[in-house]
């Protein structure tokens, strides 16, 4: 089986990792805490609405900025109308916003699927590709690569990563993702591999890479190994753990991987996460906000739960450094912990679609969600 090298816009990533788009986590200051640990790998933005960006407002604005220091910018987009795709495309394009362009066909949150969004469009084959034909026609005068991430299919009985992923090869997509679950699954379980290592046999002309459950950085070569995939997405296992990437980088570059950090270095980098988050958010809303990747940092650590909700509830920066030096810096992980799961868990759950959807699977209706400008997940 032939091994793709990891090529967007003329570039090459010789390490094949990139970090999971992830809604309300992989902001600017998120992704510069990865950055440092894992230099040159692809990281990208949290999703946006192609339909918020073209009717443009300042929120989309802000996510859809990058860093000054980010030198290869890839933003996450979900759209289902063929037209605003392509016209949000151009418009990112046209306004050099990105390097690449993700698209989202995973989104499982029953407010889209019972629209006939989300994780439920792969099953209209027609559609899929006007999507997809929409946003590379859109993006190509730019040299800008289109890539698309999806999940296995609605549930065992409905599955369309394969039909999915050949639409991508045929639409003139770069590079695809299998986040190796059903709709149904959501989260829950075990990401099913075999079916990583099924897209790679059946999509032979782009690279293929495996998402879900990589926990530790032997976790991805194991994945690369057992499935033949051309490169890992990432998504919970960095959550309080962005020196995941170093162990990534180190892993693929055949060097030993560190050992886990103790709690002192773990809390150096929440400070400086806390405050890359207040940097663009504001004091007070970036405290807030970091309030949930607290809880993630110290995963599988013995602090106790007084501490817990200390961090849980801290309101402002000198709390968060009062707590932190109060805590033993030298504390390990507990036995294991490197794999305690983080971010959702949760599933299975029943996948409700518009009454009578998957009679004609090949009509281009375009779903009721389109104009929505507010949806989020994969
Ligand atoms: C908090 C959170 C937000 C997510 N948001 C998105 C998203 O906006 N777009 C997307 O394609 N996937 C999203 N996902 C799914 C992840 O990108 C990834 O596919 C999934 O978590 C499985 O990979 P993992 O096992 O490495 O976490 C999200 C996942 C989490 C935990």
């Amino acid at each position: 089986m032939t091994r793709h090298p990891l090529v967007l816009r003329g570039r090459e990533f010789p390490i094949p990792v990139v970090l999971a788009p992830m809604a309300g986590v992989t902001n600017i200051p998120f992704r510069a805490q990865c950055r440092t640990f894992g230099p040159g790998l692809i990281y990208v933005s949290e999703m946006v609405m192609a339909a918020a960006l073209v009717h443009g407002n300042e929120k989309t604005k802000k996510m859809v900025a990058f860093g000054p220091d980010e030198d290869f910018r890839s933003l996450q987009i979900y759209g289902s109308d063929p037209d605003f795709v392509g016209r949000a495309v151009r418009a990112l394009c046209e306004q050099d916003i990105a390097d690449h362009i993700d698209m989202n066909f995973g989104c499982p949150a029953t407010k889209v699927t019972r629209k006939g969004g989300g994780a439920a469009v792969p099953v209209k084959r027609n559609l899929t590709r006007a999507i997809m034909a929409a946003a590379v026609k859109a993006a190509e005068p730019f040299g800008v690569p289109i890539t698309c991430k999806f999940r296995i299919g609605i549930n065992d009985d409905i599955t369309t990563f394969l039909d999915t992923g050949k639409a991508a090869e045929d639409e003139g997509i770069a590079m695809i993702a299998l986040h190796a679950r059903t709709a149904e699954q959501h989260y829950a379980g075990h990401a099913h591999w075999e079916r990583i290592a099924e897209l790679k046999q059946a999509v032979t002309s782009i690279p293929v890479l495996g998402n879900g459950d990589i926990w530790e950085a032997h976790d991805a070569i194991t994945m690369m190994n057992e499935t033949g995939c051309d490169g890992v997405v990432v998504g919970r296992g960095c959550l309080g753990k962005p020196w995941l990437f170093r162990d990534l980088v180190d892993a693929f570059s055949g060097r030993e991987v560190q050992q886990s950090p103790n709690l002192g270095f773990v809390l150096d980098v929440m400070i400086e996460h806390a405050e890359g988050l207040m940097a663009i958010m504001g004091p007070e809303y970036g405290i807030r906000n970091f309030r949930k990747h607290c809880g993630w940092y110290l995963t599988g650590f013995p602090v106790g739960s007084d501490v817990r909700r200390s961090f849980s509830s801290v309101a402002t920066f000198d709390e968060l450094k009062d707590i932190a030096a109060r805590l033993d810096h030298s504390m390990r992980l507990v036995d294991g912990g490197e794999r305690f799961a983080r971010g959702h868990t949760n599933g299975p759950i029943k996948v409700v679609l518009p009454e009578g959807y998957l009679e004609n699977r090949d009509d281009l209706t375009v779903p009721a969600d389109a104009s929505d400008t507010a949806i989020s997940g994969g």
